[in-house]
């Protein structure tokens, strides 16, 4: 006997509609760039959007629900020209690195474009530090990163949905101590990056280029390819 408590799951008719509109979502899904060139400088983001897009990130999933997940979101100028200071420090053997041996033209475009970001960080209107509320250590670092990492992609696509743009960076992490004193952060808070956030310029980024799923996926057996038929 069927209780009339419990979901009537035999009884829904199935749809063969997919529930969201595919192809604008994968387009989402697809073009959320890390935008540094085209960050526009010169517009003001409002607080209200930018909680708008924690509050859909902070649906992702955790490990156990524990929700570790803190966000620190930095609007002051001053705080902005530290934060930036200590991130232009930390990326300085990067980019030193970088332009002693620049690689191929798309390495050396990445490199270009971190460098800009090195460049103007301190006058993009919003700094997010994501944050997890927890010492991570060896043995749980990936339950904490995990737990934080999916709500920070949903905030970069929130962002990408309404007009603006991030990158998710770590260049300032080498000089954590110093950002968790500027900031106030508490010991045991880990600090995971930081996330400048602005409006971009146009709205038209095409695909990230990627290797095919087909040339890094395979079935039931390590190594064995998946059949083109199944690779749409
Ligand atoms: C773990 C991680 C660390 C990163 N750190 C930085 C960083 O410190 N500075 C920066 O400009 N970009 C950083 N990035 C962004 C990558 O350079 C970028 O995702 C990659 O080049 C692919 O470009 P796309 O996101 O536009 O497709 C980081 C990305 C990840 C996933």
């Amino acid at each position: 006997m069927t209780s009339t408590t419990e979901p009537q799951e035999d009884i829904v008719p199935r749809s063969t509609e997919p529930p969201f509109d595919t192809a604008e979502i994968d387009r989402l899904l697809t073009t959320t760039r890390s935008v540094r060139r085209r960050l526009d400088l010169s517009r003001p983001v409002a607080l209200d959007v930018v909680m708008e897009c924690l509050q859909t990130a902070v649906h992702a999933p955790s490990a156990s629900n524990t929700q570790l997940w803190r966000w620190l979101v930095v609007t002051d100028e001053g705080l902005r020209h530290e934060l930036a200071r200590l991130y232009r420090a930390g990326g300085q053997d990067y980019l030193r690195a970088n332009a002693e041996n620049p690689g191929d033209e798309s390495s050396q475009r990445v490199y270009r474009s971190a460098q800009h970001l090195v460049d103007v960080l301190d006058q993009v209107p919003v700094l997010v530090v994501p944050c997890i509320a927890a010492e991570v250590d060896q043995r749980n670092a990936p339950a904490l990163y995990g737990s934080v990492f999916p709500a920070l992609w949903s905030f970069m696509l929130a962002l990408r949905a309404r007009g603006l743009g991030s990158t998710y960076t770590t260049f300032h992490l080498a000089h954590a101590k110093e950002a968790a004193a500027l900031l106030d952060i508490p010991p045991g808070i880990t600090q995971v990056g930081l996330v400048p956030v602005a409006y971009t310029v146009g709205t038209d980024f095409g695909p990230a280029r990627r290797r095919p799923a087909t040339e890094v996926t395979y079935l039931d057996r390590w190594g064995a390819p998946v059949p083109p038929a199944a690779t749409g």
